[in-house]
């Protein structure tokens, strides 16, 4: 399955997945782009709406519009956030005229793009000249201690097939700086770079795990995959890779983000 196709899933189950991040992410990526009222800005790549909802409540939900291709979670996102426009649509073709917003923002999305090229410079034909483009993606392959433990262990029960589907090896985009080539590529002026840093609570074990086995996202389309005992044993190198237990926790994960400005 293309991994943009296994964020076709129920927003509850993104929510308690990755999605258990976003809103802490969405105000340090606010912050970092210096996202201010009275601007008006888009989200692509909304998915259910974290941060386009944390965008709605700095800027008001008129100054805010959201695209994302999962109608599952178009819906999700229109009905947490009445108010804002909310398109079903690639980056790649966003339905927005040239130099609608401020600022055009993506989290967690360019990795997913098929044409991230594309997906980037219509970020930017949307945006004003003087207006800033800005993103994240995770630190796969590093910091992001959820995905990153996952495809450890993954790797020990299934050493070829996950080293296949593995995140830190398969996007294109996860290194420290490498997000700053595809933006200076776009013809974005004054690209600067940053490390975002953010926890997520669990109340236990069971709960990190419950929705991978839904499908969602590329952890949970792999998870799924597995007979029952392969996704029993999976479940085990995980919780003793994160060295979790019945208990709660936190874990940690770290974002690249990058910014341009529009010439
Ligand atoms: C990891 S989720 C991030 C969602 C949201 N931005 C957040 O932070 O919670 C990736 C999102 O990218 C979307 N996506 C997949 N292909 C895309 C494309 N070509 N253009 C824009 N978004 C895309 C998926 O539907 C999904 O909502």
């Amino acid at each position: 399955m293309a991994s943009a196709e296994t964020f076709r899933a129920p927003a509850d189950a993104y929510d308690r997945h990755v999605g258990r991040y976003g809103p802490q992410l969405a105000s340090a990526l606010i912050a970092f782009a210096g996202v201010e009222p009275p601007m008006r800005a888009l989200d692509v790549g909304c998915g259910p709406g974290a941060l386009t909802g944390a965008l709605a409540e700095r800027l008001g939900p008129a100054n805010v519009c959201g695209a994302d291709p999962s109608e599952p979670f178009v819906d999700a996102c229109r009905s947490r956030l009445p108010g804002v426009e909310v398109a079903v649509a690639p980056g790649e073709s966003l339905p927005f005229a040239d130099r609608d917003f401020d600022v055009a923002l993506s989290q967690l999305v360019v990795n997913f793009m098929r044409d991230p090229e594309a997906g980037v410079g219509e970020m930017a034909r949307v945006t004003r000249p003087g207006g800033v483009v800005a993103s994240c993606v995770w630190d796969y392959a590093g910091e992001m201690t959820l995905l990153r433990a996952f495809w450890d262990a993954a790797r020990e029960i299934e050493p070829e097939r996950a080293a296949a589907a593995d995140e830190g090896v398969v996007m294109r985009w996860c290194a420290e700086g490498e997000l700053g080539e595809l933006w200076r590529a776009a013809g974005l002026d004054d690209v600067r770079l940053d490390a975002l840093v953010v926890r997520a609570s669990y109340a236990s074990f069971e709960d990190l795990w419950s929705p991978l086995p839904t499908g969602v996202a590329p952890s949970g389309a792999f998870c799924k995959s597995l007979d029952t005992e392969r996704r029993a044993a999976l479940r085990d190198a995980y919780r003793r890779r994160l060295g979790v237990g019945d208990g709660s926790f936190e874990l940690a994960a770290r974002a690249w983000a990058v910014a341009g400005t529009v010439p």
